[in-house]
């Protein structure tokens, strides 16, 4: 099990997906001013965001969302596939996603200072969203009992490390006018205002029409349909999606229907412990 990881600047990652010469790769990248990073914590709405922002940039043409894979939409710089893509051919605005903490950024990053999309989610929510990503994926180590991987998870020691830190690391950026931050619960409650916070923050000037059809085509249920953004394109053997689907219930608040009591009270004791000194203002405080 220990060589499915591998550790980078200190976060594990999943070896398969991230080998070293993606991260090399990664670590020379040049970017572009006008390029558009979308940046979470794994299960935290990354997919949606890769449905959300191509159509943000086509002005509501479903072409690329119907046409290309999300992952070759917006490729994840650290995968391995980022290298076969061309992606220094693109035409700009190119778009990309990671996972990585705001540390971890390569230098380029630094000195471009690209747009970024960061996106957060209720970390209890993300536990389970992850609990059930772990189960279905080969290339994950097994999550064991949901105690042990809660273990795991307040302890950052799962992939991409601890949520609390990649969160913490973002929320302290210094280039926090090239940033917006996004919750996921609030793009639950209201969709069409977080597309409308979107293209503004992009600069695009979108109807209400076409951002209403953008907030209409990424619900969940209609999502969920588009298999070019459901992960059904990916063979059994990566993601048993008979285990658990990739779209799994695109809800909020679900780790009520899992946790413990006693779970509940020692996530809460950590996360009190780890956020005090954070200022920004949760929709799950
Ligand atoms: S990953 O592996 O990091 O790319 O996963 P990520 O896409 O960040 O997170 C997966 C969770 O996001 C949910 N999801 C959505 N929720 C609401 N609406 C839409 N359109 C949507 N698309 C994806 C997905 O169902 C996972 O959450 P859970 O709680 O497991 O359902």
């Amino acid at each position: 099990e220990a060589e499915l990881y591998s550790s980078y600047k200190g976060v594990l990652v999943p070896s398969y997906v991230h080998p070293a010469e993606s991260l090399k790769y990664y670590e020379d990248f040049t970017f572009r001013p006008d390029d558009i990073l979308i940046i979470t914590f794994p299960k935290s709405g990354t997919t949606w965001m890769q449905e959300i922002v191509p159509l943000v940039v086509s002005e509501g043409d479903l072409t690329p969302v119907l046409t290309v894979p999300n992952w070759d939409r917006v490729p994840w710089l650290e995968e391995h596939r980022a290298i076969l893509l061309s992606l220094e051919q693109r035409a700009s605005p190119r778009i990309f996603a990671t996972h990585f903490h705001h540390q971890m950024m390569n230098p380029s990053y630094f000195k471009i200072k690209p747009r970024v999309l960061y996106v957060m989610r209720n970390p209890k929510d993300v536990f389970i969203s992850s609990y059930h990503f772990h189960e279905m994926a080969s290339f994950l180590v097994s999550p064991g009992t949901q105690d042990e991987f809660l273990e795991k998870f307040l302890d950052g020691t799962i992939m991409f490390g601890s949520w609390f830190d990649h969160v913490k690391s973002w929320l302290n950026a210094g280039e926090q006018e090239h940033i917006l931050y996004l919750c996921y619960e609030d793009m639950i409650s209201d969709l069409k205002a977080s597309v409308d916070k979107i293209a503004t923050f992009l600069g695009k000037s979108l109807s209400s029409e076409v951002v209403e059809k953008i907030a209409d085509h990424c619900v969940f249920k209609n999502m969920k349909q588009n298999k070019m953004s459901n992960y059904s394109l990916v063979p059994e053997e990566f993601m048993d999606q008979k285990k658990s689907e990739f779209l799994r219930k695109g809800i909020v608040g679900d780790w009520k229907n899992h946790f413990s009591t006693a779970q509940e009270q020692k996530f809460n004791a950590v996360y009190q412990e780890k956020m005090k000194d954070v200022k920004f203002s949760f929709p799950w405080d």
